[in-house]
């Protein structure tokens, strides 16, 4: 599948220090760990990573600070071919850090996350951005405010477009933050996750898209993922289209396997794949990523290498 244009994810980077353990250690002993890694985190740089594994030109925009922790990031970056000509460089900022345990016998990921001063993207740095170049846009919901006005300079772009020349949008609310339900009727496709539907009182994924997809625009299309019990999927015609997961042999390290799911669903949709397409390949792919550390073996499992640059 050729790809013309590009994917932009807007979002976090931020540096994971990943300890990996064969058990979740108690409280207050000293534990000797199976490895230990640096990996560029963060979920929209996560997503722009997995999107380049399988074959898509993705750029990433957003916020980095100065020093060797920005060096290994940005180094990362060019690793995977992700354009960060849109990065806003803040020398007086720290990075943020995230502490990841990652136990190697449930696949579990347990993450502390510090952000100490780096800020995020705004509309106005938004506004430089040359919005010609990109076929889908993504917002991990974070400074939702702000998104708000940048996706409105995405109405105003597309509005003068023929429909298939017009830049897709997709937003994910994945933290219970008040602030972001803002997005929800802001995007063509909205991914929201299970600790957000839970919070709404739901319990699986058919419940939460019967029971938010009042809040997304009129024609969206609401998405749900739900770890081991794969995802579901709501668009207009009230259907609901659902995957199974496709959980590896063994689960070694679920992190951002979220993140795996999103960028595999906009591939597909993005290369005119349809949303049942859309949503059995994301579970595949995020099922595979769940069985191997990181994200590199994507490539080979699922990348279409003779697009790749
Ligand atoms: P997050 O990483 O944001 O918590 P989820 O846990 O909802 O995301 O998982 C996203 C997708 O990853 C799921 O839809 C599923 O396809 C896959 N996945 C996650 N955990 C598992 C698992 N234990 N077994 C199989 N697939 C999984
Ligand atoms: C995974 C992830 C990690 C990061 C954390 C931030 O989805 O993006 O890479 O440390 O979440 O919340």
């Amino acid at each position: 599948m050729a790809q013309s244009k590009r994917i932009l994810c807007v979002g976090l980077v931020c540096l994971d220090i990943i300890s990996v353990v064969e058990k979740y250690p108690e409280e207050d002993t000293d534990t000797r760990c199976v490895s230990q890694r640096w990996q560029r985190g963060g979920n929209a740089s996560n997503s722009c990573t997995v999107l380049s594994l399988l074959g898509a030109q993705a750029a990433f925009m957003g916020s980095l600070a100065h020093g060797p922790v920005a060096d290994f990031i940005l180094e990362d970056f060019q690793k995977f071919h992700i354009d960060v000509s849109m990065v806003t460089a803040h020398a007086q900022c720290d990075h943020p850090t995230s502490t990841v345990i990652c136990n190697v016998s449930t696949g579990s990921r347990t993450i502390l996350h510090m952000n100490r001063n780096l800020p995020d993207v705004t509309a106005e740095d938004f506004s430089k951005v040359d919005l010609s170049q990109f076929s889908w846009i993504h917002w991990e919901g974070r400074n939702a405010s702000e998104q708000v006005k940048m996706i409105q300079q995405v109405q105003k772009h597309n509005s003068s477009l023929p429909r298939e020349q017009r830049i897709s949008v997709s937003v994910e609310i994945e933290k219970t933050r008040e602030t972001l339900y803002q997005l929800f009727d802001q995007g063509d496709v909205v991914f929201v996750s299970k600790d957000v539907a839970r919070h709404f009182g739901f319990c699986s994924a058919e419940e939460a898209l019967r029971g938010m997809y009042c809040r997304v625009k009129p024609g969206a299309v609401l998405v749900c993922a739900w770890a081991e019990c794969g995802a579901g999927a709501l668009g207009p015609d009230g259907c609901l289209l659902l995957s199974e997961s496709f959980p590896p042999e063994s689960l070694v390290d679920t992190l951002g396997a979220g993140d795996t799911f999103n960028s595999a669903v906009i591939y597909t949709l993005s290369n005119g794949g349809s949303v049942q397409e859309a949503l059995t390949f994301g579970c595949r792919v995020a099922g595979a990523k769940c069985g191997f550390h990181g994200y590199d073996d994507i490539a080979g499992k699922f990348g279409e290498k003779e697009t790749r640059q």
